[in-house]
């Protein structure tokens, strides 16, 4: 392979060097490219940017292959916990029988959040949504954990931390959103049972753990751990090369990650099937979201990087299957996304589109059948990518090519004019 490019500007060459990745992907490295020719490139959404070199996670849109670490995801959804496959995308390997029981007992004793955060989710208007109150939780959490970030051994505090209070932050604002009794963490219940526990058991009605709702939730939270440079991700890596403390970078992740064009789109999909099982008439919503004039999409389907169906997708709607199978429990919803599914994968506008059912299209009916309350499909999709974002924003501070974000721009407002002072205008 060429080493090189060249780029012919105003009669000069210039040489730009290529960069080859481990899987054979290729790109041109531009970072001289201003000093050497006064040029800036424009790339809107950076579809076409490599913002790192990254180790993490793998993913290959045109064959639909995702890995962490190198590990298909399709064998740790059906081997793995999450809490291994935190540790894994955290620490770069699987870990040992002792690695895994002292990472256990670490998430253990930090799994209590300060009682005097309880006050702040008090104050929280009730109407309040649960990825509005996360972001700011997280961010608060500096103010109540001193940030440790100089030794390995106090980055790990700071992690597991994250780790394991987000996920009792997450049971408390919905207990609290309902006006229930905070339930806390037990040590004698794994990670996803604990936070299971955490929103369902009642003084009133003791929560029974079903081995297959555990499952399933570990397998939803090991297909959301990471996905490379995705909105949230790059958010928190940008954020965080201002060299701000982790859970302000953190806390930045989830504020995107709210947005229903990303993560929001699992509860976007839900209420589009429960508005489509109530109106009926499917073609008509495909209809919509093939309109030009029209700004609607079919939510769920579609994905910057696959072009391909979603391997999470694929696991997700098997599980989807299975788990209301094993629960038996019917929904309605199930038939309508596969009837939608059925109808857009053989229309032309999609096919020519490349528009496959993504994360989640069939994400929210497998929390639904969980007991996930809508409006905290998003905060599961937070817990799960928690892993992923700490890893990138680990790897991204180890760098040394990892500068302060700060990408440029090509003005096209007016040229110099003077100040019109208020009265003459
Ligand atoms: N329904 C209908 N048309 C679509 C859809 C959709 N869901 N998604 C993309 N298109 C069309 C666009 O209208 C555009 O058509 P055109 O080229 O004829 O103008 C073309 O496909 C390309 O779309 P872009 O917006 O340029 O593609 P982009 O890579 O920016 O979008 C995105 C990716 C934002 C995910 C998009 O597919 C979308 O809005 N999907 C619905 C929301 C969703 O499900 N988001 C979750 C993504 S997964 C995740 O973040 C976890």
């Amino acid at each position: 392979m060429d080493d090189y490019i060249t780029l012919t500007y105003h009669g000069r060459e210039f040489r730009l060097p290529l960069v080859a990745g481990s899987q054979g992907e290729t790109a041109v490295d531009i970072s001289r490219l201003r000093q050497e020719t006064g040029l800036i490139t424009l790339d809107p959404g950076f579809a076409n940017t490599g913002s790192c070199r990254s180790a993490i996670t793998f993913v290959d849109g045109e064959r639909g292959i995702l890995r962490y670490r190198g590990i298909p995801v399709e064998q740790l959804a059906e081997r793995s916990t999450f809490k291994e496959t935190a540790f894994l995308l955290i620490n770069g390997a699987l870990p040992t029988q002792k690695e895994l029981t002292r990472f256990s007992v670490l998430l253990n004793d930090h799994s209590l959040v300060h009682e005097d955060m309880k006050i702040f989710y008090q104050s929280f208007p009730r109407s309040s949504h649960p990825m509005g109150i996360l972001s700011a939780m997280v961010n608060a959490l500096r103010s109540f954990y001193p940030e440790l970030q100089n030794l390995e051994e106090e980055i790990n505090i700071t992690v597991t931390r994250l780790l394991s209070k987000v996920r009792t932050m997450a049971a408390m604002s919905y207990k609290i959103s309902r006006g229930h009794t905070v339930v806390y963490p037990r040590s004698d219940l794994t990670y996803c049972a604990n936070f299971l526990n955490m929103m369902f058991d009642s003084p009133v009605k003791p929560y029974e753990l079903d081995p297959d709702v555990v499952k399933a939730l570990n397998v939803f939270l090991i297909l959301h751990a990471d996905h490379e440079q995705n909105c949230s991700t790059a958010a928190v890596r940008v954020v965080g090369s201002a060299r701000v403390n982790l859970y302000a970078a953190i806390s930045a992740g989830i504020a995107a990650l709210w947005g229903p064009l990303h993560g929001g789109a699992n509860q976007a999909v839900i209420e589009m099937l429960t508005e489509i099982y109530r109106q009926g008439d499917l073609g008509a919503w495909v209809a919509r979201a093939k309109d030009k004039n029209h700004p609607y999409r079919l939510m769920g389907f579609g994905h910057r990087v696959y072009k391909t169906y979603d391997p999470r997708a694929r696991i997700m709607k098997q599980m989807a299957h299975v788990l209301l199978e094993k629960l038996k429990v019917s929904d309605p919803l199930l038939d309508v996304a596969r009837e939608l599914e059925a109808i857009a994968l053989k229309d032309d506008y999609f096919v020519e589109h490349h528009l496959y059912p993504n994360v989640d299209f069939y994400s929210g009916i497998v929390l639904r059948a969980i007991g996930i309350p809508t409006n905290m499909f998003t905060v599961l999709f937070a817990i799960g990518r928690l892993p992923g974002w700490i890893a990138q924003w680990k790897e991204s501070m180890d760098d040394p090519a990892w500068k302060l974000c700060r990408p440029r721009q090509v003005y096209s407002g007016p040229g110099e004019r003077d100040y019109v002072p208020i009265e003459e205008r």
